[in-house]
């Protein structure tokens, strides 16, 4: 094959395209991929997933350092913060990350092109970078391009008071007033951080409720367990305008007062990236909402070219984009590749992190689904009080007829490892039965899990 001829050409460096990459060559195939940052990862691994959660970790140490260590009789002097190294250990844990894609791409075969790509016709894709263009030839094209902030009229980002995600993952000090726009995943997540190192934080979201889509007894739970942490919320709150002035900023919005700050946080949603990608070159039209239309396959409507993750509709999820882009390259080489897409987890890591996969209490009632519901509080789990995060519970919901699960709903300590094994029972069709009868190891927080299955049916042990 010449050089720049490849079996699969990927566009975009993400968990998505890095994954598929990986995938295709394991298949067999030759595969390029067109990344324009110099580091590999994307998104996630450069200034979403990885640093977000690299702060978390942090800031909730540093607030259980100061607030709770005497609880378990350690004592400690003042405890104070050193924000630089804080930043500096987040940005070291994302090169660790991005080098290993590239040893994981050297490790697999997979030429790697420093630029802009964009689709230029059939099976061919232009690679602009400083150094000028390459033409790449793909038998097959994989569009994994991701996503973007989304903007919001009125507030112009200057890329430092007013600014997304990027920014707040490496504001150079904590500021004394941030306010976030959008009660979302991101705004809760860095709102905690920048609250924990000592930030007045006010949210404010245009719904009457925080976390949209997730369940709604879990979202009102976590609005108050977050009040007591101290962030404000100001909830039906349209904003319609923000401005940087000097040192400070001030946020205006439809029925409440002017709220002056130091720095704004925008995290309304985040928009697929198809801008300069060339669509128009192979007769790719966009949905209504922006994103790549595709099949089943992961096909769009122009031959031989795929697309997956962000990029395409549903939830704007890492795991979700390396699921399609496995599944697409699979469909590609095999002739089958699937998703399950009842089985995508999503998790908030706040504390207590707030987890959930499956269908919503309000989503089976709106289908007309009957089903059973179990709950069990962590505060009657052995492990939970060990670890003194009793607070928050879980819901399962399973089908009245089949007893097949249909949803699982946690808020409380380390759901997010704990909805993996929900995902892993309702991937094999699992029924409440079937994970109340798995003996879960004593003292761990699966336990919980095993008494909400327990409790679908009325006999949970331990409440
Ligand atoms: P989001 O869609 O989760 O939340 C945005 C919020 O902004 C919504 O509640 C919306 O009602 C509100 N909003 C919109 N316009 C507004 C206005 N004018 N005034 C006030 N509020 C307004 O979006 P977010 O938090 O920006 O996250 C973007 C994407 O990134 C999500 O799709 C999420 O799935 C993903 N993500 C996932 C994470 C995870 O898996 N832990 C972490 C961070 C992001």
């Amino acid at each position: 094959m010449a050089e720049n001829e490849h079996d699969l050409v990927v566009i975009g460096g993400g968990p998505g395209g890095y994954v598929a990459a990986i995938r295709a060559a394991q298949l067999g195939m030759n595969v390029g991929c067109v990344e324009e940052d110099p580091a590999l990862g994307g998104t996630c691994l450069r200034v979403g997933c990885i640093p977000s959660k690299a702060l978390l970790e942090s800031s909730q140490r540093f607030l259980e350092t100061r607030e709770n260590a005497s609880a378990h009789g350690i004592l400690v002097g003042e405890v104070k913060l050193d924000l630089p190294t804080m930043l500096r250990r987040k940005n070291q844990v994302v090169t660790t990350l991005t080098k290993g894609v590239e040893a994981l791409f050297k490790k697999n075969r997979i030429t790697r092109y420093l630029g802009h790509g964009r689709l230029d016709g059939a099976g061919k894709v232009v690679v602009s970078s400083g150094a000028g263009e390459a033409v790449l030839k793909g038998k097959h094209i994989l569009i994994a391009t991701g996503s973007r902030p989304a903007v919001l009229h009125g507030v112009p980002l200057d890329g430092d008071r007013i600014g997304t995600s990027t920014e707040a993952l490496s504001y150079p000090e904590v500021p004394q007033h941030l306010v976030v726009i959008g009660g979302g995943y991101i705004g809760l997540e860095l709102g905690s951080v920048w609250r924990r190192l000592g930030a007045r934080v006010t949210v404010l979201e245009y719904l009457d409720r925080i976390l949209f889509g997730l369940d709604t007894e879990i979202a009102a739970e976590a609005k108050k367990v977050f009040e007591k942490q101290g962030l404000e919320f100001r909830l039906g709150c349209k904003v319609t305008g923000a401005r940087a002035s000097g040192k400070g900023c001030v946020v205006e919005s439809e029925g409440y007062d002017a709220l002056t700050c130091d720095r704004v946080l925008l995290a309304v949603g985040r928009v697929p990236n198809t801008t300069k990608l060339g669509l128009e070159s192979v007769g790719i039209e966009l949905h209504k909402k922006g994103s790549i239309p595709v099949n089943e396959h992961f096909a769009t409507s122009a031959e031989r070219i795929y697309a997956i993750g962000d990029v395409i509709a549903g939830p704007m999820l890492a795991h979700k984009a390396e699921e399609e882009g496995v599944a697409c390259v699979e469909g590609i080489a095999k002739g089958q590749g699937h998703v399950n897409y009842d089985a995508i987890a999503a998790v908030v890591y706040t504390h207590p992190e707030i987890a959930a996969v499956g269908r919503t209490e309000e989503q089976l009632k709106e289908a007309g689904i009957d089903y059973r519901k179990g709950v069990f509080p962590f505060r009657a789990n052995g492990r939970a009080r060990t670890l003194g995060q009793a607070d928050g519970w879980i819901k399962m919901l399973a089908d009245a007829k089949t007893d097949r699960v249909l949803g699982v709903h946690i808020i409380g300590p380390h759901a997010g490892g704990l909805i993996n094994e929900a995902a892993a029972a309702m991937s094999f069709g699992a029924s409440s039965e079937d994970l109340a009868r798995t003996c879960h190891v004593h003292p761990t927080l699966g336990e919980a899990l095993r008494e909400s299955a327990l409790a679908v049916s009325g006999r949970a042990i331990h409440i």
